[in-house]
């Protein structure tokens, strides 16, 4: 009788071990499967693809201006221009759909220009910065406090360049320059010839 039970409590403990072995084992195959699929399943992000830049996020949420059609055009530019995307003058008129384009022109020639020798189609010397920017904002001008304040907050602005919108709006000019045109004619300035 005492065998017996002893016999029917092995069996129990038996039963419970094979039941804890299957559940685990069902436990591991699934982890297995869901690791699988994970791999395959995964996300590659090209975060060096300048078209994500334009995009909104997932969840639809903007991160960062929104994306109109100039701001997602503005990549063209971006591959070369990088240090554009968060500049102000440029990001803050993408926003409102006023691209890189609508001031420079579509530039095809220059953007598909490998030797980086064309230029763009629209360039402005610094008396052409006033009349574009009143082109669109027709009321705005220069008073006479601005030019002070410029004048004193800017002492390295050479005294014969007139102040202009640029000097206080963005940081739309490039500090350094591996290629340079004439902004009025278009034509290359060799690297060696020292300008202004
Ligand atoms: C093709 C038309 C166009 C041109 C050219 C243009 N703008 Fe604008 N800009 C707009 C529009 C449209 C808005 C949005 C409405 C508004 O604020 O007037 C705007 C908004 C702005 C704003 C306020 C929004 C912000 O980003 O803070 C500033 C500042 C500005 N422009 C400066 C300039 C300057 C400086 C120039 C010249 C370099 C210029 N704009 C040339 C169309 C233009
Ligand atoms: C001395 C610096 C200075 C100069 C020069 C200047 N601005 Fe501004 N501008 C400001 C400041 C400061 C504001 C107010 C803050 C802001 O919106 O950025 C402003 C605001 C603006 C705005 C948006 C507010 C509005 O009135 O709707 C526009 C558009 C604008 N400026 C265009 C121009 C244009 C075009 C020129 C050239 C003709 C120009 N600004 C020259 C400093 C300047
Ligand atoms: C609202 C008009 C406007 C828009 C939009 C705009 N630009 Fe400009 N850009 C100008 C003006 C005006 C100048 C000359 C500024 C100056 O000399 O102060 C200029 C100058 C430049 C320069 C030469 C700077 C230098 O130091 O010689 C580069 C490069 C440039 N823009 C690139 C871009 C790119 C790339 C975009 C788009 C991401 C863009 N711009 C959008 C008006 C614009
Ligand atoms: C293949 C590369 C490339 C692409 C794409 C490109 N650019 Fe450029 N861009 C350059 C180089 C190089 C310079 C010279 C600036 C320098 O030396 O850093 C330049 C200079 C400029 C300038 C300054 C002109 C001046 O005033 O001296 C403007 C404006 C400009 N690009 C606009 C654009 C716009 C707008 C687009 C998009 C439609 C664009 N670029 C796309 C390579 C490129």
């Amino acid at each position: 009788m005492k065998a017996a039970r002893i016999e029917t409590m092995n069996r129990y403990i038996f039963i419970l071990m094979a039941l804890v072995a299957a559940i685990g084992g069902v436990a591991l195959i699934g982890c297995g499967g869901d690791n699988s699929e994970d791999d395959t399943a995964a996300l590659v992000v090209d975060t060096d693809s300048p078209l994500l830049l334009a995009e909104p996020s997932e969840n639809g949420e903007a991160s960062g201006p929104p994306a109109t059609k100039a701001a997602v055009e503005n990549a063209a530019c971006f591959v070369c221009h990088a240090n554009y995307v968060e500049e102000k003058l440029a990001a803050g008129h993408a926003a409102i759909n006023v691209g890189c384009t609508k001031c420079h022109g579509q530039s095809h020639p220059h953007r598909n220009d490998e030797n980086h020798t064309t230029p763009p189609d629209r360039m402005f010397a610094i008396e052409a910065v006033v009349p574009l920017c009143q082109e669109c904002h027709k009321s705005a001008k220069i008073d006479p406090q601005e030019i002070e304040t410029v004048r004193r907050e800017q002492p390295g602005k050479p005294a014969s360049e007139p102040v202009v919108c640029t000097d206080c709006h963005g940081k739309h000019r490039l500090p350094n320059r591996a290629v340079r045109w004439d902004k009025t004619t278009g034509k290359l300035i060799p690297a060696d010839k020292k300008i202004d």
